[in-house]
């Protein structure tokens, strides 16, 4: 193997390569570099160069030839809920044959339905079923991952589908980001009894979850199906006074002013936002809060209402967009296919998605300063790719053009 790779300790320089470094510092579209080179120490860029500059001409290590090919940051699927038992494709033929998802939640169906697989399942059984997601999405360029939790809602469930989440982490070679997200559903157990629920999260779950450094953010689902503004901000509060990040899945299917909540304990995103109001914009802007558009979600459940789009664009409000995996709602392993819908249902360009699953996505997970960009003093997570322009990577689905993923300066298998 050390021949393959090289001896520990050596520089490699991965040349030959057309860069799409999405560094702000690169004005050109997709931040594109031709006739480039990287070259990395250990697990971070040490340069970005061009081939005739003397940093290339003089290496001295281990050279990887692109010949040409396009190299991007590793891809961040910046919200996901990977782990997780049973199906729900029963219940999406329902839907299909016109009941609403809302009703099928009061009904006890949606997410309580897949809480009821989740508790039922041991932590090597979740494990097993995670897999092949995370399989997936790795193959297609996935390097660092947020998973939730949230089908167990009960403290030792929500803490069982996190030490899967870490147990992920520790078996493959991407990063994982862990969000404690029992603030789900009210669980069957509590039904009439929501804030109840509540002061379980806020007095045990949360400090739990932080004690054993399981999560590093805290999730809410605010909604009229889940919980309120007041019980949000009391999860949320919670979370900043034991030192987790925030975030939540907001004004996804109604405006209950969920975002003005993530903008006040200073979330790193807020998530879905298909009715999104003005004013919330104008927070969103002001406070750097990273607009996470979902937009399988929004496919799934074939909804009218879009994200607005052009005026997130226009206040310049940072976009990423992830593959939102679950069972219910978006139950596709695919950040590439959610980076199509995103330009093709929410109008957005090619380069958008593909900025918004590397820079802002990193943005999105606290970890811009170290992830999402080809650039001097970043981790060194990219990916080889056999196209011939950037676009292809969100245009041109059903078929897998990634060459060679990179992760911490090793090269990984493409297709683990
Ligand atoms: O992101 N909105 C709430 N949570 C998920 C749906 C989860 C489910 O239906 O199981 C979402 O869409
Ligand atoms: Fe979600």
């Amino acid at each position: 193997m050390e021949t393959l790779h090289g001896s520990p300790g050596w520089d490699q320089m991965w040349e030959n390569a057309r860069l799409a470094t999405f560094d702000p510092a690169v004005r050109t579209p997709y931040g594109q570099l031709d006739r480039h080179a990287i070259i990395v120490r250990g697990d971070r860029i040490l340069a970005v160069a061009p081939m005739d500059s003397p940093a290339v001409e003089g290496f001295c290590g281990q050279i990887h030839n692109c010949e040409g090919r396009w190299v991007t940051p590793g891809l961040i699927d910046c919200h996901t809920h990977l782990v997780w038992g049973g199906s729900r494709a029963a219940e999406w033929e329902m839907r299909l044959s016109g009941v609403p998802y809302a009703e099928i939640a009061r009904r006890g169906g949606g997410i309580l339905s897949t809480v009821r697989s989740t508790r039922a399942m041991t932590e090597d059984e979740l494990f097993a079923a995670a897999v092949p997601r995370l399989r997936a999405l790795m193959a297609e360029g996935v390097t660092t991952v947020e998973i939730k939790s949230g089908y167990g809602l009960t403290l030792d469930d929500e803490l069982k589908m996190l030490r899967v989440a870490r147990r992920l982490a520790e078996s493959f070679p991407v990063e994982v980001s862990p969000t404690l997200l029992a603030a789900h559903a009210v669980p069957p157990e509590f039904t009439g009894r929501a804030d109840e629920y509540v002061s379980l999260i806020v007095n045990e779950i949360i400090p739990a979850a932080a004690e054993e450094k399981l999560a590093e953010a805290a999730d809410v689902f605010c909604e009229q199906i889940a919980f309120s503004r007041e019980q949000c901000d009391r999860v949320l509060a919670a979370a900043r006074a034991h030192g987790l990040a925030v975030k939540g899945h907001v004004e996804q299917l109604s405006s209950l002013g969920g975002v003005t909540l993530i903008a006040k304990h200073g979330g790193w995103s807020a998530d879905h936002l298909e009715y999104l109001n003005h004013a919330d914009i104008a927070v969103m802007a002001r406070r750097g809060t990273v607009a996470v558009l979902l937009p399988g979600a929004y496919y799934f459940l074939r909804e009218q209402q879009k994200p607005p789009v052009e005026e997130l664009r226009t206040a310049g409000v940072p976009m990423a967009v992830g593959s939102d995996l679950n069972p219910g709602t978006s139950p596709f392993a695919s950040l590439r296919l959610a980076m199509n819908q995103a330009c093709v249902l929410f109008g957005l360009t090619p380069e958008e998605p593909l900025a918004g699953a590397t820079r802002e996505a990193a943005r999105a997970l606290g970890r811009a300063d170290r992830l999402g960009t080809l650039a001097v003093a970043k981790q060194a997570d990219f990916l080889v790719w056999d196209v011939e322009h950037p676009a292809e990577i969100v245009c041109s689905l059903g078929t897998n053009p990634l060459r060679e993923r990179v992760v911490r300066g090793q090269v990984e298998n493409a297709h683990p």
